[in-house]
C-alpha cells in the first residue's frame, strides 16, 4: 500500500520507464560513487538511501561491497530485486530509518534523493539516521541539485520546458515547470505527461529543499560529521561528466553539489 506521504510519481511509480527516461548504461553515478568510497577507504558495507531501481546499489555490490538499497517506492524496490541482484533491498523512508545500529561503513544518497527532506526537522532526522547507521569514521557521500545555483540565476525557472521520449512504442511528453518558492526553500516541479495513446494527461507535483552549500556544512557539522568535499563537480550529473582520474573540484557554483562527509563524532 502506498504510504499517504508518498505522492504518485509516474517515473518512481515505473521503475522501467524511470531508467528509460534517465539511462546510465555505464553506470557513472555508480562508479563516481564508489571513487569516492575507495579514495577516502570506506570499508565494505553499504547503505545506498533512495537507492531507486537499484542500479548503483548493484554497481557498488560488483565492486565487491556488501551493500543495502534502501527505498520508499515498493514499485522501485521490486524492480531492484529482479533487475538488479546482489544488495539486500528493504523499506525505509529517509525521514526516519533504523536498519540496526552502526553497521554501515558509508551511507550514499544519489540524484538529490536528500532533498526529499524539505523541512530543517526531516534533514536533522536523516543525517542523525546516518549517524546511528554508521561505523565510527564511516563515510556519507551524496550528489545532488545545489540550491546556491538558483541565486541570481532564473534561466532554468518559470518557463515550461518540453522533453519527448518513446517507451515501448508510446511517446511520452513532458511539459515541466520549476519554480522557486523561497518561503519553504523548495524548488517546486509541476510537470504534466501527455501521451500519444490516447491517455488523459496526468500531472504531477514535487518539490526538492533548496540546500545551500554552507547550510549544509552547518547541518552536518551539528551531527558530528566533518566535511571532506563539498563542490560542484566534476560528478556523474555535470557536464562533461565526471570520469575516473580526475579530483574534486573547489568551487560550489554549478547547478550540482557533491558531498563527501566522515562522522567524526557524536550530535
Ligand atoms: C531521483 S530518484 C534517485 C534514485 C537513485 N538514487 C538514482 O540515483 O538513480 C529518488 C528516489 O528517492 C526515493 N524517495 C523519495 N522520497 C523518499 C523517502 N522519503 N524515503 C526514501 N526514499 C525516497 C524515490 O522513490 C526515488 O527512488
Amino acid at each position: 500500500m502506498r504510504p499517504s506521504t508518498v505522492p504518485p510519481n509516474l517515473l518512481t511509480d515505473n521503475p522501467e520507464l524511470y531508467e528509460a527516461r534517465f539511462p546510465d548504461p555505464d553506470r557513472l553515478a555508480g562508479r563516481w560513487a564508489e571513487d569516492c568510497l575507495g579514495r577516502h577507504g570506506a570499508g565494505p558495507c553499504v547503505l545506498d538511501v533512495g537507492c531507486g531501481t537499484g542500479r548503483d546499489a548493484a554497481h557498488l555490490h560488483g565492486a565487491g561491497r556488501t551493500v543495502t538499497g534502501a527505498d520508499i517506492s515498493e514499485a522501485m524496490l521490486t524492480h531492484a530485486r529482479v533487475h538488479h541482484p546482489g544488495p539486500e533491498y528493504v523499506h525505509a523512508d529517509l525521514h526516519g530509518f533504523d536498519l540496526g545500529r552502526s553497521v554501515f561503513d558509508a551511507v550514499v544518497c544519489l540524484d538529490s534523493a536528500l532533498l526529499y527532506c524539505h523541512t530543517n526537522e526531516q534533514l536533522d532526522a536523516f543525517l542523525s539516521c546516518c549517524r546511528r547507521a554508521l561505523t565510527p569514521g564511516g563515510l556519507l557521500v551524496a550528489e545532488m541539485r545545489n540550491g546556491a545555483y538558483f541565486l541570481g540565476r532564473t534561466e532554468l525557472l518559470d518557463v515550461p520546458t518540453v522533453k519527448e521520449f518513446t517507451w515501448r512504442g508510446t511517446v511520452h511528453r513532458s511539459t515541466t515547470v520549476l519554480t522557486v518558492d523561497r518561503t519553504a526553500q523548495l524548488l517546486r516541479r509541476s510537470r504534466v505527461w501527455t501521451t500519444d495513446d490516447g491517455s488523459p494527461p496526468v500531472e504531477q507535483r514535487s518539490a526538492w529543499r533548496l540546500l545551500f552549500p554552507q547550510e549544509l556544512r552547518r547541518l552536518l557539522a551539528a551531527q558530528g560529521f566533518e566535511v571532506l568535499e563539498l563542490h560542484d563537480g566534476p560528478g556523474p550529473r555535470t557536464e562533461p561528466p565526471w570520469h575516473e582520474g580526475l579530483l574534486p573540484g573547489r568551487t560550489a557554483d554549478a547547478d550540482r553539489l557533491h558531498l563527501v562527509a566522515r562522522l567524526t563524532g557524536s550530535a
